[in-house]
């Protein structure tokens, strides 16, 4: 057995690596220490050879790679550039090379070379037809997104699980107060559904994005061949559609070098984490004001002070902004100034997305399970609410709504709160001031009882009942409408998974005919 490193660390990849960054390769390996039924002697090896190798990262599209060549090999055979007869011979092959897995390739640059070598080492002389008409140009390029599909939706899952979270505590503490902050500075009472509903409009957006990205993975590079096409009478229509894709990349070139979608998904989910950086940042600081009660399954202990429960997982949500971050800009940088058509710099980008992809949608869970546990402490959230005089600016608002002009009320109560050295003032002061200002009885504008409601922070919050406003009845129309959209992106991420599966189904069905 012949073990060599990889270039790439298997941390991006699924479980059929031995996790520690090696490839090892598998027991039955047709492979020598010499060429490849691919690359012949001259290109044996060397000392770059693990430098070359993607092999651990591309664990990732195994799979992909396998469907990706039956779709080729049905299509080969329909178009009668291979008889059935050694479509079936293939067919039979790629089946073996699936029962053993990754693990089970020969040495190979690439999980796409390797599997070639293997399918020609059971299947014989027959099995170097499988690459005809193509590239492993094209070959890498619809594997990545066959791939990324999955992930997609596995990554749109999570956000819609974090959006369902929001949505119920929306619902669930529509009007329990809670101070509301402008510069981490008291500002305004709130509540806590006002606050979550704010997160499940950011996240809404998020999945938005990554629907909208979806449509332009899900679109096929294959028989784009290197990329200047093939002179076979292929039918790209034909494998596009046993692939679950939409369409093809039309131009060759355009289908083998664009990796615009990669870059688009990694951008989608560093908004995902970085609106979910803001959100664990907010669940931190409540909970060191004891305005939130985490779930133990969410918090740690201090291995030395064993009084500690500490919000880290929320801090490790915060965090992944800067996996997200990382991967966005290592694929930008890596993808400027390429020229076309295809460059071996194409490989190192892929693992960029696997492992944005990986880290957002782990903490996208996390954060979700975190929201949907926790405890809203209704009596210290309200006792906060007020606090710093936060009720100022709707004692303004009811001296402009009786026609004074906002910056005098302001001036008003910016002077009454300078007197109350931050605390609320009573409704006396306050009409002191009014007088002193305007030169009025406060009678004038409004009466005692309408003031001394404005300072109440629940009748503070029951007024602002404008279109997206804290007010009950505004917050039970925001958790209508988020819960609408919600269910409609759902829908919309089980339609793409049924057309995936029933390609699949369909697949499967063609590759029997030949086997
Ligand atoms: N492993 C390569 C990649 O990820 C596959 C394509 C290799 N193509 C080539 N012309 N060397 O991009």
């Amino acid at each position: 057995m012949t073990e060599f490193r990889d270039n790439r660390t298997a941390k991006t990849t699924g479980d059929a690596s031995d996790g520690d960054g090696e490839f090892v390769e598998g027991d039955d390996a047709s492979a020598t220490d010499g060429g490849t039924a691919v690359r012949g002697e001259r290109f044996s090896g060397g000392p770059a050879r693990g430098f070359l190798s993607s092999m651990a990262a591309d664990d990732r599209i195994f799979e992909a790679d396998l469907a990706v060549d039956r779709a080729h090999v049905v299509m080969l055979a329909e178009r009668g550039i291979v008889d059935d007869d050694e479509a079936g011979q293939i067919l039979q092959a790629l089946n073996v090379v699936e029962v053993e897995e990754h693990k089970g390739l020969p040495d190979g640059e690439d999980v796409h070379e390797a599997i070639e070598s293997k399918v020609i080492a059971i299947a014989g002389d027959v099995g170097g037809k499988m690459h005809t008409a193509r590239s492993r140009n094209d070959e890498v390029a619809t594997c990545i997104r066959y791939r990324l599909r999955e992930d997609v939706l596995d990554a749109l899952d999570a956000v819609n699980d974090a959006r369902a979270a929001l949505v119920e505590v929306a619902d669930a503490e529509a009007e329990t107060l809670m101070p509301g902050y402008t510069h981490l500075q008291s500002a305004q009472p709130t509540t806590v559904g006002h606050w979550a509903l704010s997160y499940a409009g950011a996240l809404a957006r998020d999945a938005d994005r990554l629907l909208d990205a979806y449509d332009r993975v899900n679109e096929s590079p294959l028989g784009a061949a290197a990329f200047a096409g093939t002179p076979f009478d292929v039918d790209r229509s034909r494998t596009a559609e046993l692939l679950g894709f939409s369409g093809v990349v039309a131009n060759a070139t355009d289908a083998v070098a664009a990796r615009d979608h990669l870059v688009e998904v990694a951008s989608a989910l560093a908004n995902v984490a970085t609106h979910l950086s803001g959100l664990a940042e907010d669940l931190v600081i409540f909970s060191n004001r004891g305005f939130v009660e985490l779930d133990d399954a969410y918090s740690s202990t201090s291995s030395i002070m064993p009084q500690k429960k500490n919000p880290d997982t929320l801090e490790l949500v915060r965090a992944t902004a800067g996996d997200a971050s990382a991967g966005l800009n290592g694929l930008l940088s890596t993808l400027k100034g390429l020229p076309r058509a295809y460059n071996r710099d194409l490989q190192n980008a892929t693992p960029h997305v696997w492992s944005t992809i990986d880290a957002v949608t782990e903490a996208t869970s996390v954060a979700a399970g975190a929201v949907a546990t926790a405890e809203w402490p209704a009596e210290a959230l309200a006792e906060a609410a007020g606090e710093g005089f936060s009720t100022a600016t709707a004692v303004a608002d009811v001296l402009a709504m009786a026609d004074v002009p906002f910056r005098q009320a302001h001036e008003v109560l910016a002077t009454a709160s300078e007197d109350a050295e931050g605390d609320a003032p009573s409704v006396e002061t306050i009409a002191a001031v009014v007088e002193d200002v305007l030169g009025e009885p406060m009678t004038a504008y409004a009466d005692e009882a309408t003031v001394a409601e404005a300072l109440d922070p629940e009748a503070n919050v029951a007024m602002r009942d404008s279109v997206g406003g804290p007010a009950p009845e505004a917050v039970a129309s925001g958790v209508a409408s988020a819960a609408e959209a919600l269910s409609g992106d759902e829908a919309a991420v089980e339609g793409k998974r049924d057309a995936l599966a029933l390609a699949h189904e369909t697949l499967q069905d063609e590759v029997s005919t030949y086997v």
